[in-house]
């Protein structure tokens, strides 16, 4: 599973995120069609697609701010929203599904407050949800920030998520 950048490594890169865009976007400048492959790039950097970020993308690779945002908002890969330091990730593949998954998910929903695909306001914790990751025989499973917890209960998930 690819690294996941949380809240806390990009408020560190917010000051000269420019300069680290502008060396992103370099090689691709005049490929249009290059477009997914730098949105990529600037959220492996960045985390998200800020719109700070769109527009210096837009304007550097002569596409309209509405295009890229199309783009981005097209592909659910893309995030356009900071993600929380921690990323909890419920897996919805069948055999976590079977073994109690949904349920694991509404005790996650409750102990953050937040519902998928959202950060709480402190920035604390972003909710998403993801196929299989391939440890189907600790189904259910959840994953924070890139670490699998198996054979998930809603007890194991208040003692994960205390603090939340
Ligand atoms: S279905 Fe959850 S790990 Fe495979």
């Amino acid at each position: 599973m690819p690294e996941t950048k949380t809240a806390t490594d990009t408020a560190s890169l917010a000051p000269d995120f420019r300069d680290d865009l502008d060396r992103i976007i370099a090689p691709y400048r005049n490929e249009r069609g290059a477009l997914i492959a730098v949105l990529q790039k600037v959220q492996e950097k960045l985390g998200y697609l800020p719109e700070p970020a769109i527009a210096q993308v837009a304007k550097a690779m002569r596409l309209s701010e509405s295009e890229v945002f199309g783009v981005a908002t097209f592909y659910n890969f893309f995030r356009l929203k900071p993600v929380g330091a921690r990323l909890v990730q419920v897996c919805r593949g069948t055999a976590c599904h079977v073994r109690g998954g949904p349920r694991i998910l509404e005790s996650v929903k409750k102990h953050l407050g937040i519902g998928e695909g959202q950060t709480t306001a402190d920035l604390k914790y972003s909710l998403e949800t993801v196929a299989c990751i391939g440890a189907c025989a600790l189904a259910p499973n959840i994953v924070i920030n890139n670490e699998t917890y198996g054979r998930m209960t809603s007890k194991k998930v208040a003692e994960l998520l205390g603090e939340g």
